[in-house]
């Protein structure tokens, strides 16, 4: 399958977002746009959440080839509250072990007029491969590709820590732990620099590390107190032991003392850091239920903000669809 990162490939000919594969590519305008049209989409908790028919009539396939809780929900819930049919497929263990085609899949729910795959997979290319081979009318949102990207986690960590810290050009943001095998560290890096973040640093184990040509400009570092002194902004990952070989996988305990955000490391940072983890979290290996639980904890709104996000995006996508159909009945007479 050939791999494509899917920078020009997700527009459509007049260069509108027609799928969201990748965070690349879009300008400081784009992020910004989405990012408004989320916060827009942001309710208090105990208010009723946002809605809108940005979607009416439209349909939603969520396709899962690894299991997922907060973006499968959350793109359910950002759908159907903007008015669509979802339907959800968790196909790690059937379709593709049945023998069934991923295209024949996407044949058969395309002839059931599905407007919008929301897809997540473990291997590299799949989203890019899919938006190369479905209609003109039908988009498809990235929900996690390999340790490749993630774009609209890394829009609803941006977003959050907009909501939290203001303009991200003022702040330094240290991403710490398992950085090599995640997906999030390189669309939420990608989303910050675009948007000129202060300072990027990169903490980690040298094998966990970025690849050497990733990120010009952030700063790397190999010890947790120097790589969060100072920071406004620490996000934890977890340790993806999916994606690693036996070797790879450090010692629990050996990793918390070194690596861990613990009530005892973050007194490093500035006092008022805050602490994103994209979940599923390991507690008491890369963050502490201290501070998980705790002041500095930005996790819960993380999640409320995903579906925000997740709206934003699929109504955008789908009105961009719909104005490139408009000019077409326009160029057709
Ligand atoms: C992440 C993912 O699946 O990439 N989780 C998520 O989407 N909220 C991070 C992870 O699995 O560690």
């Amino acid at each position: 399958m050939k791999t494509d990162t899917g920078v020009t490939q997700q527009r459509d000919p007049q260069g509108r977002l027609r799928h969201l594969l990748t965070l690349e590519g879009l300008s400081h305008e784009e992020l910004t746009h989405l990012l408004d049209l989320a916060q827009f989409y942001v309710r208090t908790p105990g208010d009723l959440p946002a809605r809108d028919g940005a979607l009416l009539g439209r349909t939603v396939a969520n396709l899962f080839f690894e299991p997922s809780t907060r973006t499968r929900v959350s793109f359910e819930l950002a759908a159907k509250r903007l008015g669509a049919d979802v339907v959800n497929l968790d196909l790690h263990s059937s379709s593709r072990v049945k023998g069934e085609t991923v295209l024949d899949t996407i044949y058969t729910l395309q002839a059931m007029m599905v407007d919008v795959f929301v897809m997540r997979d473990s291997e590299p290319g799949l989203p890019a491969f899919v938006a190369s081979h479905v209609q003109p009318h039908v988009s498809v949102l990235n929900a996690g590709e390999a340790n490749v990207s993630h774009p609209t986690q890394g829009l609803l960590d941006v977003l959050t820590i907009r909501q939290r810290k203001g303009e991200v050009r003022d702040l330094c943001v240290a991403i710490v732990g398992d950085i090599s095998h995640s997906r999030v560290a390189r669309s939420t890096g990608t989303a910050l620099q675009t948007l000129g973040v202060g300072e990027l640093r990169f903490v980690s184990p040298a094998h966990l590390a970025p690849e050497p040509h990733e990120f010009p400009g952030a700063k790397r570092y190999a010890a947790l107190a120097e790589g969060i002194r100072g920071a406004d902004v620490i996000m934890a990952l977890r340790i993806q032991k999916e994606r690693m070989d036996a070797s790879q996988v450090p010692d629990v305990d050996a990793f918390l003392k070194e690596w861990g955000i613990t009530e005892k490391s973050i007194r490093d940072a500035k006092p008022d850091a805050i602490v994103l983890h994209p979940g599923p979290m390991n507690r008491g290996i890369e963050i502490t239920s201290a501070i998980a639980d705790g002041p500095h904890s930005a996790v819960q709104q993380q999640v409320r903000n995903g579906v925000a996000v997740r709206m934003a995006v699929l109504a955008t996508i789908v009105r961009n669809v719909q104005m490139r159909n408009v000019e077409a009945g326009r160029r057709a007479g």
